[in-house]
């Protein structure tokens, strides 16, 4: 076991608070680990699926988003068995309001579902409620998006950072749609409308931590989505914002996990995006 160290961060956002943080190393070991341990998971269900429930009209889960889950549960309790844990499949298991653990086991359902080799594993720590580290592992091409705040980002050990891109017309996007869109539908046409328009290109690839990592590395140069949920955006959020991007609501205030609305920039498109998502 790695010998714990001691770690003081101190958030720009809450610059009067210098929080300690124990273990950071161990804890970023841990959410890797785990993401390995669950990316075998899935590669052995992958095209071998014999159980697929709904959740809503649209919304699946599979034995392959429990049996993840479960072992990246197994692995944090194991490390620090006092922790809070939230995850998509299981819910909330205790109160931390201290030390939180934030896990999607299989970002990109569908794409799973219909053997579409896109989807992710994403792991957050929290420390009183703002994400400190963050893991988002595409198990099938093996790229490991990491961060700890303040320490950067990094992609397989290598540091990340977002576009330069400046231009509407040469930047490439990305959104998802929630499962409950036909309630919005019109919101969703008329916001993706007016991104069509303006961009070089839309993507749509079905995972949430996917997109925002690959906007981190500068792939893109802009995602939005509405309806996304905490599991969804944790790590990703991290490792974009310390890779340079600019993170925000469609009103541009700050965002934070429990929102609704994400918009993700290379921060040069950002003020043009909340244009373009602002609907009459
Ligand atoms: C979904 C994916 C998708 C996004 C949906 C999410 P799930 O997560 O991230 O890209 O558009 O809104 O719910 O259900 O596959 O974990
Ligand atoms: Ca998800
Ligand atoms: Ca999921």
């Amino acid at each position: 076991m790695p010998s714990p160290k001691q770690i003081v961060v101190d958030f720009s956002l809450t610059s009067s608070i210098k929080v300690s943080l124990m273990d950071m190393d161990l804890i970023k070991r841990t959410g890797i680990r785990a993401a390995f341990e669950s990316g075998k998971i899935l590669k052995s269900y992958f095209g071998n699926i014999s159980d697929i429930r709904k959740k809503g009209a649209i919304d699946l889960v599979t034995e392959a988003d429990t049996a993840s889950e479960e072992m990246i549960i197994g692995i944090i309790r194991e490390m620090f068995p006092e922790h809070s844990i939230l995850a998509e499949e299981s819910g909330l298991d205790q109160e931390d309001e201290n030390h939180q653990w934030i896990i999607d086991p299989l970002d990109g359902t569908i794409n799973f579902a219909h053997q579409v080799p896109i989807f992710s594993i994403s792991i957050a720590y929290a420390f009183e409620g703002i994400p400190v580290m963050g893991i988002v592992l595409n198990p099938v091409t093996g790229e490991l998006f990491s961060a700890v705040a303040g320490e950067g980002a990094f992609l397989n050990n290598h540091p990340i950072k977002v576009s330069d891109t400046r231009v509407m017309q040469e930047s490439l996007l990305a959104t998802g749609f929630p499962y409950d869109l036909l309630s919005i539908f019109d919101t969703i046409t008329g916001r993706l409308e007016n991104c069509l328009r303006a961009a070089q290109g839309v993507r749509r690839l079905g995972s949430a931590a996917i997109d925002i990592c690959a906007l981190a590395c500068g792939r893109f140069d802009g995602f939005w989505e509405q309806n996304l949920h905490p599991w969804d955006t944790a790590a990703a959020v991290l490792i974009a914002s310390e890779a340079g991007a600019v993170i925000t609501d469609f009103a541009n205030k700050p965002f934070s996990i429990d929102k609704k609305e994400i918009l993700a920039t290379n921060g040069k498109i950002h003020t043009e995006m909340i244009s373009l998502l602002a609907l009459s």
